[in-house]
């Protein structure tokens, strides 16, 4: 990456051999490969023999790359001192060290890090160890891909909330952090283990990160980082925790092998964490959630086309060829190799009849693929084998259903999971979003509703209903919010995510504030974009507001989030 600098390499004599100690020194030289990155090439002394092992040593130097981020202490909760993150799925961290940056391949790693006094460094590793001089030495004893690495630099504290979990957050933000999640940890993990087979990364640990974190959650081995806002107060945001630790298996155990195929990390790993969240919490809760989602990938679909290439669950990648035309892989970043995802193992689970032998499959996937990566062709050759009788009938080429078509046509899943189980708690919700859309409001049958006991994700998927069924006759979302005060004045980042939605679909100045008011805290990608695109989809008065927000809130925002939403206003950022 450019912004990566490589001053040395040299090739290190055997261990326990004679020869220098520093090493011969080697030619490097940086060649193109694609708009993210270029190849770095260093010339062996000779050709080596196949398997034999060799030792290079790099000397580089990390700046101002999109994979490390540099924040400022007003960037923080506690603004008192600076921060800094790494992030590198998909391809950022060959900004941060020199690697092969592909999730084909895995590797072991080490690290020692000196910091500055009243600093705590963390990292995605089995072990941790603070040594003199503000020293600290990590080791990661599995193999895993080069995107899983990942460091914080910061003033942080930690508290047990389980057995072998702890949470990590700035001080000032502990207290809430540890309540959040105290003693529910621990049960989520066993159930993994109970459903997938043995949780081989010995601690499961949770970060706390800044507000300008671009993600909900980030699988980092032994180290999720979360937004901070997750700290809802009632533990309603926890399925993002869940989805963290199925990425133990689905993921970080079970690799794919190429960006092109996310689905195989995203969509197993959404099933896996709506079969633990099935588990903890029940079928109706379960499929509440799940619609939720079902909802976002209509929205997506809605919003790209059906038909664009990036809703396929296979998208093609080729950099070194196109150079500056191909796809970056941060740039397929949506919903479809989620919830398309989630459907088609949903699918297979369908095939199979039987969710107590589904369940067995994918734990003899799991230990099958441990500590590989893998195409999705392995993961169906797996299934079929697996499933003699399917194979037999035939049922990867069921017209309308064949995985060729699951896997490279774009559009919407040809098969969905029934989530009826979960209707005794959308059915009102549903009623609800109805009366609310109606032309002349019938008030005595929307007060007799009681929404005080919802759930949070009831509430959300109430706002999608209305989100979608807006804009709404002049004048009910105005009474709606002075109703329900539960929802337009909410703290809980879901809520506030949908009523901004509404409130631009709608077209409420009055309460442009809190769309203002919700971008300035906090940066998360899937929040950011589609409030810009709304806003840029709007009114005047409603661009001139994503203009204004952006510039006063652009230095703050992930640089990749920077310039997808100069892309939506026109302000010429990159892809
Ligand atoms: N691994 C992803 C986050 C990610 C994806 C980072 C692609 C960079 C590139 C993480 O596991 C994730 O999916 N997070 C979701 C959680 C949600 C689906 C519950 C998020 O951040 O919203
Ligand atoms: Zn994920």
């Amino acid at each position: 990456h450019p912004a990566l600098s490589v001053s040395r390499a040299a090739l290190l004599p055997p261990p326990g051999g004679p020869g220098d100690a520093a090493g011969q020194e080697l030619p490097v030289e940086s060649r193109p490969f694609a708009s993210y990155g270029s190849a770095l090439h260093i010339a062996l002394p000779q050709a080596p023999r196949a398997g034999q092992l060799l030792t290079l040593l790099i000397d580089y130097e990390a700046g101002e790359g999109p994979g490390v981020c540099w924040l400022s202490p007003e960037q923080t909760a506690g603004k008192q001192k600076p921060y800094m993150y790494t992030q590198g799925q998909a391809v950022l961290n060959r900004s941060f060290f020199p690697c092969f940056d592909t999730p084909s391949v895995k590797f072991t790693y080490s690290a020692t890090v000196k910091v500055p006094e009243g600093f705590t460094a963390v990292m995605s590793a089995t072990t941790w160890e603070k040594q003199k001089d503000n020293t600290f030495v990590f080791k990661m004893s599995q193999p895993i891909p080069s995107y899983l690495i990942a460091l914080v630099v910061g003033d942080i504290v930690s508290a047990d909330v389980g057995p072998r979990s702890r949470v990590w957050a700035e001080p000032c933000l502990i207290e809430a952090a540890k309540k959040e999640y105290d003693g529910v940890i621990e049960e989520f993990l066993v159930v993994g283990e109970k459903l997938f087979g043995p949780y081989v990364w010995g601690r499961y640990d949770i970060l706390f990160m800044p507000p300008s974190f671009p993600f909900g959650g980030m699988e980092n081995p032994c180290l999720t980082f979360v937004t901070p806002c997750l700290l809802a107060g009632d533990r309603s945001l926890v399925d993002v925790i869940i989805h963290e630790i199925s990425h133990s298996w689905f993921g970080n155990l079970v690799t794919n092998a190429t960006w092109g195929e996310f689905w195989l990390n995203e969509g197993f790993t959404m099933y896996a964490q709506r079969r633990i969240s099935t588990e903890v919490y029940g079928l109706p809760y379960t499929c509440l959630e799940a619609a939720t989602g079902r909802a976002l990938l209509r929205q997506h679909m809605d919003a790209t086309g059906e038909d664009h290439p990036l809703n396929k669950l296979r998208v093609v990648i080729e950099p070194g060829f196109y150079l500056f035309l191909g796809v970056n892989p941060d740039d397929t970043y949506n919903e479809t190799p989620y919830e398309k995802g989630y459907c088609f193992v949903s699918y297979l689970a369908h095939l199979v009849g039987d969710q107590s032998k589904f369940d067995a499959f994918l734990q003899a996937y799991v230990n099958r693929f441990k500590f590989q990566s893998i195409t999705a062709d392995d993961t169906l050759g797996f299934f079929l084998e697996y499933f003699p009788e399917l194979k037999e009938k035939g049922v990867d080429s069921i017209p309308g259903f064949e995985f060729d078509r699951w896997l490279n046509t774009p559009g919407w899943p040809p098969y969905l999971p029934d989530l009826s189980p979960g209707q005794q708690l959308m059915r009102p919700a549903d009623e609800l979003a109805e009366l609310w859309a109606a032309d002349g409001l019938n008030m005595e049958a929307i007060e007799a509703v009681d929404i005080t006991g919802w759930r949070t994700y009831q509430l959300v998927y109430f706002l999608d209903q209305v989100l979608q069924k807006s804009p709404l006759p002049e004048g009910n979302v105005k009474r709606l919010s002075k109703m329900y005060p539960k929802i337009s004045k909410a703290q809980n980042a879901e809520l506030r995510l949908r009523w901004c939605q509404i409130v631009l679909k709608n077209n409420l100045e009055a309460e442009y504030s809190k769309v203002k008011d919700f971008l300035h805290s906090q940066g998360k990608q899937k929040y950011t974009l589609p409030l810009y695109r709304a806003m840029w989809g709007g009114s005047e008065a409603s661009r001139a507001l994503a203009m204004e927000i952006f510039s006063a809130t652009a230095p703050q925002l992930h640089v990749n989030v920077q310039n997808y939403v100069k892309k939506i206003l026109g302000l010429g950022g990159a892809e």
